[in-house]
């Protein structure tokens, strides 16, 4: 980015007194770092397949080796993967606002090794598995031969700790999110096409209670009419552009 964004001075001044904010990420907080969104096509072997024929607990039932497979490649890839810009502004926003709640549809876990604390992981995270029988959680499993490998507690299918579609979302996550909505004073919506529910719903959820709104996106989404402010580009550039302009020192 070589001339620094000009943000409009009332957006500067009312962020600069917030004491309460809430961000919602999507798949475009992390395209920087080169993870593919849901909207860019798969490729190589899983171009043949859509993440909605994969990412569902028919598709698991139906073939649990593939569905993991799918996932174990997609955390291979992820080992050559570091946050980007996006990331690290966002837990410098963390430590430059009160109570600060990050919201994520994301399953990466890249907010985490930016530095972000308070995050909430609406559809899961893919380096944490569980028991497809008994429930159990796990961020280590022996791989076997055997694809899924077996939870040592009960011997059931181990799986992705992700939501698939036409799951419910971890309930405790939702209720912090919601929570997060309803308080906050100003609601970042960053890289997410808004599509998708419940997590699309979170920053209407804010604007009813008057909560400032601020979307951060390539194009526009259902949610941009709404928005007070609707930035429109790369949130690796914006955000750390917004940082400076608002708290001065590295975004
Ligand atoms: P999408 O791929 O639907 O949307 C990504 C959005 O980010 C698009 O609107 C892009 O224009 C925008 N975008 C891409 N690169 C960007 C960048 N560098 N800076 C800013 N914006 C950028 O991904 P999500 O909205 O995250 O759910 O999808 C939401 C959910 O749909 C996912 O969590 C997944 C999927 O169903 C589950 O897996 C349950």
């Amino acid at each position: 980015m070589s001339a620094e964004l000009l943000f409009r001075d009332d957006l500067v001044k009312r962020l600069r007194d917030v004491v309460r904010a809430a961000v919602l990420t999507g798949a475009g907080a992390s395209q920087e770092s080169g993870v593919r969104t849901f909207r860019d096509a798969q490729v190589g072997l899983w171009a043949q397949f859509r993440p909605e024929d994969l990412a569902t607990p028919e598709a698991f039932a139906r073939n649990p080796k593939r569905v993991w497979d799918w996932y174990a490649e997609r955390r291979r890839l992820l080992q050559d993967v570091e946050p980007n810009p996006a990331h690290w502004a966002l837990a410098e926003m963390e430590r430059r606002i009160p109570h600060f709640t990050l919201i994520t549809q994301n399953i990466d876990g890249l907010h985490q090794r930016a530095g972000s604390v308070h995050v909430v992981e609406l559809h899961g995270n893919l380096h944490r598995v569980r028991c497809s029988v008994c429930g159990r959680y796990a961020e280590r499993w022996d791989e076997t031969e055997e694809t899924p490998p077996r939870c040592v507690a009960c011997g059931g299918m181990l799986r992705p700790d992700v939501v698939w579609f036409g799951e419910f979302l971890p309930r405790l996550e939702w209720e912090r999110a919601r929570s997060a909505a309803e308080t906050c004073q100003v609601f970042f919506s960053i890289g997410t096409s808004g599509v998708v529910e419940p997590a699309a719903s979170l920053p209407f959820i804010a604007k009813r209670q008057g909560a400032l709104i601020v979307e951060i996106n390539l194009e526009a989404t259902p949610l941009t009419p709404s928005a007070d402010y609707s930035l429109r580009g790369k949130a690796g550039e914006i955000l750390p552009a917004l940082v400076r302009a608002v708290w001065g020192g590295e975004g």
